[in-house]
């Protein structure tokens, strides 16, 4: 499953607050999604916090963005750790500051055995970066017999995985807008994608059941025709 955690600034600015409220409101429907995720029975959870677009924004809202990336990763670790919790990062660390690499290769190290629930989070992340990469490796190879499993595979080396990138189930954006934003373009191809108007700071354990509870009523059929239709 994968989530584009949207509306924290508009959720702030709606009750008169500085978009940077919104943010670290944001921060805690993180715990709660990531505390739930489990017994749900979601295995692997990609949430979207940072785009490479997003640096276009002010710059006191980056960098109470990066704060907070370091301060999540900083104090969350333990609770991480108790909840079976293993965190990946994804994304350029280039551009990100000494401090808050060294806070992800930290939590990364710390979590690195836990296996109840793979925790992806994209910071600096750009699909269209990660696929001109994978096309860059493939090219390098010399780019005969490349095929979806082996490029998938490639997109998975782009992103520092050793396995090939794996697909999306279910997608979920919230804030109301219909729209990718450059994530995760290649292993959405069948995700289902699940919109709700709810903002980011004010999504909750009910609102991932529910999403849950959809998707496993839908008909997914990878364009065949549904066997039970006859
Ligand atoms: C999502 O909320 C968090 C990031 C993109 C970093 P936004 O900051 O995009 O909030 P809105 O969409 O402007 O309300
Ligand atoms: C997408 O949200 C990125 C994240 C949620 C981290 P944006 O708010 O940046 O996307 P647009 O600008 O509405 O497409
Ligand atoms: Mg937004």
């Amino acid at each position: 499953m994968a989530i584009i955690m949207d509306g924290n600034g508009r959720w702030a600015v709606a009750r008169g607050r500085p978009r940077e409220w919104g943010h670290r409101q944001g921060a805690r429907a993180v715990r709660r999604v990531v505390e739930a995720a489990p017994d749900l029975g979601i295995g692997t959870l990609t949430l979207y916090a940072f785009s490479s677009d997003n640096w276009q924004r002010p710059a006191h809202e980056v960098r109470t963005l990066m704060r907070l990336f370091r301060s999540y990763l900083r104090r969350e670790v333990p609770e991480l750790l108790e909840n079976g919790v293993r965190l990946e990062v994804l994304g350029r660390r280039d551009r990100l500051s000494p401090e808050l690499v060294r806070a992800i290769t930290a939590a990364e190290t710390a979590t690195a055995a836990a296996s109840r629930l793979r925790l992806r989070l994209a910071v600096d992340y750009s699909s269209r970066d990660i696929l001109v990469s994978a096309a860059q490796l493939a090219a390098a190879a010399g780019g005969a017999n490349l095929d979806r499993d082996s490029f998938a595979a490639r997109v998975g080396e782009a992103m520092g995985l050793r396995e090939a990138t794996p697909e999306v189930d279910l997608l979920i954006r919230t804030g109301g807008e219909q729209r990718l934003s450059d994530f995760l373009l290649w292993e959405c191809a069948y995700a289902e994608l699940t919109f709700t108007s709810k903002m980011w700071p004010e999504f909750g354990k009910d609102d991932l059941s529910a999403a849950v509870r959809e998707f496993r009523a839908r008909d997914r059929r990878f364009g065949k025709v549904t066997a039970a239709a006859g």
